[in-house]
């Protein structure tokens, strides 16, 4: 049963949303970065660690077998949460494991492997999460490492993508929604270009994942993953899905225990997805949470708390614009979006302006937030990025509001210098 989406009864789920910095109240718009976890989060984690924990898919006592199904049954709900199987939902430690394992795994043997002359094609617009492993998976194998262009409103080139995406690419790789524009890029799109020249289609789903319903397999894509603790879970775990028949055919990027039927001293055979890429001790306690997470998302209208952000995310980005000297990266009305977005105070350096809001309370990402190539495309080092999350009040937007307004006065740039 769904509750009616009250932002008052939400927030008060947050203990940390008490806080106060210097006496005034946290107005925590960093969400982008890592969410804050409900208590139903916390309680489960504890609950596990105190009532249950063992390792799992091991050992003949009680508690192990009561660990494992636990763990086995956080599988089925984090994997329902993005409309998948759970023989198709690999735990990782994070959404970067993730990627690291795809592309660790699709450098070196299978059917799927990347060869000297294939093609593996970005964004201009990626998390280094999802940037680095490709280049590395580039260098390794001699294949080229190419990019979709971002446009000056954020949105990306889909013809120069059409251009780019020829019979040597091999992968597309790109994210749902960028970590620094909030727009959310054309899946559909993407997907129908890779599959016509019959190229794996890997989604970077970190900035979604708290923000949009996700049906990975009604999607198109091939592969995705998501960060638990940006979905209200803990950190260390996460989560890679993939079609059936594509994680068949990757090989295992990890190896060693947990992962094998059988092992002699000179070779070693596999257990079938998802166990083959989970070796070694499991995050077990983390997965549970992440369970609780996602269950306790699922409590909410979900739709009405999409149609809260919407509302917060128009909020943030048209104050933004009515103040004088703040320049938004990706500034467009034409894409859809989630409420996150970066910008620039003109004349004052990011950290200078995170420093200040944060004398107000207000937590905010300053930096480069792991997209260089993106800031380098808009001719910048570094960015502020205000990201709010289903407990985001409007008038928390307005305290944001007004004291981005008050920076370049104080700073003495602007009108009056
Ligand atoms: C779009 C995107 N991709 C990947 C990541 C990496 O996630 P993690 O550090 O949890 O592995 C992030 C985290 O900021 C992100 O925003």
């Amino acid at each position: 049963m769904s509750l009616p989406f009250d932002v008052a009864a939400v927030r008060a789920d947050f203990p940390i949303l008490e806080t106060e910095i210097d006496g005034r109240p946290l107005v925590y718009l960093d969400s982008g970065a890592t969410s804050q976890k409900p208590r139903a989060v916390l309680e489960a984690e504890r609950e596990f660690l105190e009532q249950a924990n063992s390792a799992v898919h091991r050992g003949a006592h009680t508690l192990a077998a009561e660990a494992t199904e636990l763990f086995e049954d956080a599988r089925v709900t984090v994997a329902e949460f993005v409309g998948a199987e759970p023989e198709q939902l690999v735990w990782t430690s994070g959404a970067t494991a993730g990627l690291n394992l795809v592309a660790g795994s699709l450098g070196y043997r299978g059917d799927l492997q990347i060869r000297e002359g294939d093609e593996i094609v970005v964004t201009e617009a990626e998390h280094h999460a999802n940037l680095i492993p490709w280049q590395e998976l580039a260098a390794r194998t001699g294949a080229r490492l190419r990019h979709i262009p971002v446009l000056e409103d954020g949105m990306l080139d889909m013809h120069a993508a059409a251009e780019l995406i020829g019979e040597r690419t091999k992968v597309v790789a790109f994210p749902h929604v960028s970590n620094v524009l909030g727009i959310v890029n054309p899946v559909a799109k993407l997907v129908t270009l890779a599959r016509g020249v019959g190229a794996l289609t890997v989604l970077d789903a970190c900035q979604s994942a708290p923000h949009l319903r996700l049906d990975l397999p009604a999607s198109g894509v091939d592969l995705a993953v998501f960060s638990g603790h940006k979905v209200y879970g803990p950190y260390g775990i996460g989560a890679l899905w993939g079609r059936d028949e594509v994680l068949e055919a990757l090989p295992p990027f990890t190896t060693g225990g947990s992962m094998i039927t059988t092992v002699t001293l000179d070779r070693a055979e596999y257990l079938p997805p998802p166990q083959r890429f989970e070796s070694g001790t499991q995050p077990v306690s983390q997965a549970v949470a992440l369970a609780a997470a996602v269950r306790w998302l699922g409590e909410h209208d979900l739709d009405a708390a999409h149609a809260h952000e919407a509302v917060l995310e128009k909020r943030l980005r048209e104050g933004l614009r009515s103040i004088d000297g703040i320049r938004l990266l990706g500034d467009t009305d034409a894409a859809e979006r989630v409420a996150l977005q970066a910008f620039e105070v003109q004349g004052v350096h990011a950290h200078d302006v995170g420093q200040l809001l944060d004398s107000r309370g207000v937590a905010v990402r300053v930096g480069h937030h792991c997209a260089q190539p993106l800031h380098r495309r808009f001719g910048m080092t570094a960015s502020v990025r205000a990201s709010a999350a289903i407990h985001t009040t409007e008038a928390e937007i307005d305290t944001l509001l007004d004291a981005v307004s008050g920076v370049r006065g104080f700073f003495g740039v602007g009108a009056a210098a």
